[in-house]
């Protein structure tokens, strides 16, 4: 990246980023105006990110709320699945994240591990998110039996999402990623998780890998926005993974995804002309050369003239 005084002739990375339409102030989005969208019927947009680049992208682009997953554990650290992430690497990311973003609904996500010993740690990790990572909400999975937990988050004034049906963190005892809120008995524990979260107040609930049926049912009976991950379009709001849109995931993708982009086919591109040109001495060229003034070049020639001379 070019930086300071050594950026001549390319833009401030300002200018090259920014994809605002000009004279459209953005309003910053809350907890408020999603319950809003809600009302009026307004789909909720939300995207994962995890470093600078992508959530200014992603925060330009209007999305409203910008989610730092845990599944950067797998996108970002190359992980098989979301356990072994750490608050620290989260927060690093998290961090990162805030950087970029300024009218989306900044999330963080508590991973594995670290709301499960006891509820002190729970807040303790919890209030890092909105300190150290400044998170504007903290999102944790479960359900009913998250319920309590969740409203003593509320009580220590931290704003909380839920996550529901296929929640990744317990792939263990799930036996592999598999839709949920199948059967009869299942649904009526989905309905069960929902409305504990939503009368413990959560800001809005991740519906995750359920039938469409079953989130259009939770979306009715409860007031805090739905936005749902391969559960249908009845929700309300949709959330994706950013590297899954982009194809940058090395795995074939869920039934769910839709791919808007291929960043791998684009990067392995530059990549190779990149690779291409040096070897082939086409890059860089004269005109991506810095270059003495004329007269510090007549200086050093007189320079060397002499060290020539005196050497003869
Ligand atoms: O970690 C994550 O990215 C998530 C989304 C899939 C909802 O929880």
């Amino acid at each position: 990246m070019c930086t300071g005084s050594i950026r001549q002739g390319g833009g401030a990375l300002e200018d090259i980023v920014s994809v605002t339409p000009v004279g459209e102030p953005r309003q910053k989005i809350t907890i408020a105006s999603l319950r809003e969208k809600k009302l009026q019927h307004q789909p909720i947009t939300c995207l994962t990110a995890y470093d600078y680049a992508s959530a200014r992208l992603v925060d330009e682009a209007a999305i409203d709320i910008v989610l730092v997953g845990d599944t950067l554990a797998m996108t970002i650290l190359g992980h098989p699945d979301t356990l072994s992430v750490t608050v620290d690497e989260m927060l690093h990311h998290t961090r990162a994240v805030r950087r970029g973003v300024k009218h989306a609904l900044l999330v963080g996500d508590m991973p594995y591990g670290s709301y499960h010993a006891s509820a002190d740690d729970a807040v303790r990790n919890a209030v890092r998110f909105m300190k150290e990572g400044g998170a504007e909400v903290v999102k944790m999975e479960g359900g009913e039996k998250r319920a309590d937990l969740i409203r003593r988050m509320i009580d220590a004034e931290i704003p909380m999402a839920g996550h529901i049906g296929l929640t990744p963190q317990s792939v263990n005892l799930m036996g592999g990623y598999k839709v949920q809120g199948k059967s009869l008995a299942a649904i009526e524990q989905l309905m069960r998780d929902a409305v504990a979260l939503d009368r413990a107040g959560v800001a809005f609930l991740v519906l995750e890998g359920i039938p469409r049926e079953v989130a259009a049912m939770i979306t009715e009976e409860v007031t805090t926005p739905t936005i749902g991950i391969g559960a249908g379009p009845d929700c309300d709001g949709q959330v994706l993974v950013f590297h899954d849109i982009l194809n940058l995931t090395f795995t074939p993708p869920a039934k769910f995804v839709r791919r808007y982009g291929d960043a791998a086919a684009l990067i392995t591109d530059a990549v190779h002309a990149f690779q291409e040109n040096v070897v082939s001495h086409q890059y860089p060229a004269d005109s991506e050369s810095y270059h003495l003034s004329k007269e510090t070049q007549q200086a050093l020639e007189t320079v060397l003239e002499r060290k020539r001379g005196m050497r003869r």
